[in-house]
């Protein structure tokens, strides 16, 4: 049974008024979509193009085993018809990965400007949204193009989502490459956390809308799921066919336990002592990916003050001496945060 999107209202709210200003404004305007594994970012994408319907999409998604330069482009011009594309034909065979590509003869950036020309030219008019999935997994020649692409005029929402940069082949340039995209005035960027007890009992609710399950047994399976959307719907598929309580007694495979906050950490992690919040993490992840306090205000849905709060806890319990070391910090140990191997989509 498919699940219902639930508590991500306002970020799908954000969205579609940020294609809305593209709509009547035209520019590029980056959304930076940022969470842990499973949090729910591909849904939410999922969510704005199904209620916004623009007329153009151009996705791309990360190869995730084997990056190779253009993946995001080649994914983009996959099955398209080319032949009208402003962009000579051993370029494009080189750009889109086809076979019987030819030696390269172009230098990086006359590649670049090519890559560039090509999106232009599929956009034409637009406007139209451009998805990038998982930047965290592109190859450093797709992450150049994005960067591009954002500081260009072209009509379009430019919709990335990303793990932490943690998560990246090169955390320090995807880390760059998230601090760029944000930092282009009126770019809207938000963090997805787990879902609350509340949101998980609706979910439950759906699923079982004969059995009318108890709170108790919602906020365990909150517990259990450390909230996080895949485990939750992992779990349900695995429970279906019995009552609401085998989504306590279920046992869980090693890949559905929640890590994180309740585990252990592995050796060499730099582990701040006292344990951070929940809260604090978010932020931390935030200010990995080169936030400023208020993008991390609206990106989280709280207020500036307490976003400065947050940080000068997490400097106080780093024992870091200014944010941006304990962003450094944060990139380098890993993001201490929820995760799970990709084993889905
Ligand atoms: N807000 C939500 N309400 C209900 N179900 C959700 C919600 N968000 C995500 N899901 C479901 O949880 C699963 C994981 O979501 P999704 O694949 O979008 O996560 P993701 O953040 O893109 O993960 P990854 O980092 O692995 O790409 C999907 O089955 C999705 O339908
Ligand atoms: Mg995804």
């Amino acid at each position: 049974m498919a699940v219902p999107m639930v508590g991500r209202a306002a970020a799908l709210d954000e969205l579609r008024r940020a294609w809305q200003r593209v709509d009547d404004e035209g520019g590029c305007l980056p959304a930076v979509l940022t969470g842990e594994p499973g949090t729910g970012k591909s849904a939410l994408v999922g969510a704005l193009l199904q209620d916004v319907r623009p007329g153009a999409v151009l996705t791309g998604a990360a190869r995730l085993h084997s990056p190779a330069p253009y993946d995001w482009l080649a994914a983009v011009l996959a099955g398209r018809d080319t032949d009208a594309l402003p962009v000579p034909p051993d370029a494009l065979a080189w750009l889109a990965q086809r076979p019987d590509v030819p030696r390269e003869r172009y230098t990086p950036e006359a590649l670049l400007r090519l890559a560039v020309a090509a999106v232009r030219a599929l956009v034409g008019a637009g406007p139209a949204v451009l998805v990038v999935e998982d930047l965290h997994a592109l190859d450093p020649a797709s992450l150049n193009l994005i960067g591009e692409l954002a500081a260009t005029d072209l009509p379009t929402l430019l919709l990335v989502t990303s793990r932490p940069p943690d998560d990246a082949v090169s955390p320090q340039l995807a880390a760059r490459s998230l601090a760029r995209l944000s930092g282009v005035p009126g770019a809207v960027r938000q963090h997805l956390g787990a879902l609350d007890a509340g949101h998980v009992a609706q979910i439950i609710a759906h699923a079982y809308p004969d059995a009318s399950p108890s709170a108790q047994l919602a906020s365990a399976v909150w517990r259990r799921t450390g909230g996080n959307p895949y485990r939750l719907t992992e779990l349900l598929a695995m429970a279906a066919g019995r009552g609401p309580e085998a989504l306590i007694d279920e046992p869980l495979p090693g890949y559905l336990q929640p890590t994180g906050q309740h585990a252990e950490r592995s050796a060499g992690d730099q582990v701040p002592e006292p344990p951070l919040t929940a809260r604090e993490r978010e932020v931390l992840g935030c200010l990995a990916e080169g936030m400023s306090n208020k993008q991390i205000a609206r990106a989280l849905g709280i207020s500036v003050r307490t976003v400065t709060v947050h940080v000068s806890n997490l400097l106080r319990k780093t024992g870091a001496s200014s944010r941006t070391e304990v962003a450094l910090r944060a990139v380098r140990a890993g993001t201490p945060a929820d995760r799970h191997p990709s084993v889905h989509g």
